[in-house]
Parts: structure tokens; sequence; C-alpha cells
């Protein structure tokens, strides 16, 4: 039986983060994180093996407290909701065999949720009311999109990134510039103290509406380093910083409204870890601001990875009747559509 607002737990662990929530509808009631980052910082970046020991460790410790937290019993579950891609195969293999059998043993649905399709499912949480049309700016350590949400089920891209994400050009930039894992927030920290006045190519192919390319500015970030280095020259890291944070995601927003005002979409939402970044938050509230457009921004700690979003989306597919069977295995990669 399908419920208008069912209770549903998400389950999350493609990464370094094991999470896990509890939503009744749209309202979130619980949101549990723990992070291996700390331990894979001394490694200056995520070890696949050091992740799934976590994830094995801190998988039912996160789900209890889940439950313990939104105010149920597990016997209130309606539906699981489980991160199976894309991601670290060993990670995500933690959290759906342990997706599974809680599904299995309480007899309720299992949803095999793409981790991707759950940052674009973020927004849903923070604005109960979002309905479908709208656009969504999605910038992860894996993917860098703009997207056409025309229904809770089906989508278009409008642009894209045609090499690297968003996000791992910052993980990227952060090694160059000798800040350590993860990457993205210390450069945003250290751009805060520097002025964007290098000029970096910017991360929109020249002479395309559609198409982004992070490796080009990242390869001019290293030139611009080494070239100062080989000289003996000063280098000021936060106007490196600053200038490629501004390159990388000015023209993510500028397209982003572009496409708003011509498509005539009055709603924007934006996902993944790139959108917990300040200056793409405060220039996409800006530009909405000024364009009359609805911005509906998740909070950072639902930008980044967790289990909330997993749930999200759990609801978006459950309301579809989109359900798993025991037969799910986990993928490391998976299309976003
Ligand atoms: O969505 P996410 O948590 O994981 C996936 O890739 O799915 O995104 C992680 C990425 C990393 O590349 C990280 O450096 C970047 O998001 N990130 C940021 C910020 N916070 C996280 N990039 C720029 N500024 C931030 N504040
Ligand atoms: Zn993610």
């Amino acid at each position: 039986m399908i419920k208008e607002n069912p209770i549903i737990l998400g389950i999350e662990s493609s990464c370094d983060e094991t999470a896990a929530a509890v939503i009744r509808g749209r309202r979130l009631l619980s949101n549990v994180i723990f992070s291996s980052a700390t331990e894979q910082a001394k490694y200056g970046g995520v070890v696949p093996e050091i992740a799934s020991r976590a994830h094995t460790e801190a998988v039912d410790e996160a789900v209890v407290k889940a439950i313990r937290e939104a105010g149920i019993t597990v016997n209130d579950i309606d539906a699981v909701a489980v991160t199976y891609g894309a991601g670290l195969l060993g990670a995500l293999l933690v959290g759906l065999s342990f997706a599974k059998s809680l599904a299995y043993s309480l007899n309720v649905p299992l949803i095999a949720v793409n981790h991707i399709r759950g940052h674009m499912s973020a927004a849903y949480l923070a604005d109960e009311t979002l309905t479908p049309p709208y656009l969504t700016l999605l910038a992860s350590g894996g993917h860098t999109a703009i997207l056409h949400i025309k229904s809770f089920t089906e989508f278009e891209v409008l642009a894209s990134t045609s090499d690297d994400a968003a996000g791992e050009a910052f993980d990227k930039v952060a090694r160059i510039l000798g800040l350590p894992y993860p990457g993205g927030p210390n450069v945003q920290r250290l751009a805060e103290n520097g002025k964007a006045e290098i000029k970096f190519p910017s991360s929109l192919v020249r002479g395309s509406q559609t198409q982004f390319s992070y490796s080009g500015l990242k390869t001019a970030v290293i030139n611009f380093c080494h070239n100062a280095e080989q000289k003996g020259e000063p280098l000021n890291k936060a106007d490196v910083a600053a200038s490629f944070q501004k390159s990388a995601l000015e023209p993510l927003v500028k397209k982003t409204i572009e496409n708003a005002i011509s498509l005539n979409v009055k709603t924007v939402t934006a996902g993944g870890g790139v959108a917990a970044n300040d200056y793409l938050r405060n220039s996409l509230k800006a530009e909405c601001e000024k364009h009359g457009i609805k911005l509906i921004l998740p909070e950072k700690k639902y930008c980044t990875d967790n289990a909330a979003m997993i749930a999200a989306e759990g609801l978006i597919q459950y309301q579809a009747g989109n359900f798993a069977d025991m037969s799910l295995n986990a993928c490391a990669q998976i299309p976003l559509k």
C-alpha cells in the first residue's frame, strides 16, 4: 500500500560518510552523519579500504541513532532507501547489505537511490512546497550540470562538464596550493583573504553555451604556480584561490540564470558538495534576487553527502512505485539518467 506521507529511512555509504536519516513525507525527522574524513586526511584523499571499514563500524550505530532521534520505532518504517551507486564499491556494499537485510526483516520495500539524484532531491526537504518545473545547479565531486527538472521523475541536462567536475577541480587546486583534504572548503577559506584578479580561463568552454571544462582551468592554475616558483617570485596563494574560485563558479551561476530566464522557469535549486561554497551561494542569491527567481538552497550540511537527501529521493521513487528487490547490487558508476 502506497502511503501519502510514508516514513522512509535513508542510508548513505558511497564515500567517506556513513549516514542515516528518517523522513515522514517531506519532513525531516532525523539526520545522522559519521565521517571518516579526519582519518582520510592523513592520506590526502579517500582510501577505499579505510572507508569500507569505517562504514562497517558505524552503519549500525548511525541507523539506530537516526531511528531514536526521529522519535519512531523500527517498526514504523514504511520503506528503506539506500544509495546503490555511484561510489566506492566496498563502501556502497556496506550500506546496501544493511538496508537489504533491514527491509527484508521488516517486510517493507527497498528503494535503490542513485547518489546524484539524491543530491538533486535535497531541495525537496529545504522547501516542502517545491514542485517541478524548476532548474537545478548540480555541482559535486563527480558531476557538474544544469538540469531542467520537468516532473518529479523527468529531467533534461541543459549543460554539463566535458571533463573534470567542479569539486574535483577544487580538490586538485587544493593539492597544488598545499591545502589538506577535503580540498573544497579549504580553498574557499583561503580565497576569502584573496583578490580574484588573476586571469584564469573560464570554466565555460569558449563559444559554447552548454559545455563546461575544468581541466584547462586546473592546468592554468598549475602553470601559474610553477611559473612563479621557477622565477623565484612570491606566490600569493590566497589570490590564486580567489581567482580560481571565481573562474570555476561564476560561469555556473551565470548559465543557470540565463537558462532560467530563457525557459521562463521561476525557481532554481542547487545541490552537491560545491553548493556548500559561500561564493556560489552568495552569487546565486544575488542573481536570483536581481531577476525575480525563487532560490531554494539546501543548508550546507544537506549539500555535502548525507542520508536525508537519499531518503528524499527515496520518497520520489516510492511515490512513482519504483521498488528494488533483493538482487539489487552496488554500482561504482551510474549515468545521471
Ligand atoms: O557532493 P559531495 O559531498 O560528494 C560527491 O562528490 O558526491 O561533493 C564533494 C565535493 C568535493 O570535491 C569537495 O571538495 C567539494 O564537494 N566541496 C566544496 C565545498 N565543500 C565541498 N567545494 C567548494 N567549496 C566548498 N565549500
Ligand atoms: Zn555526493
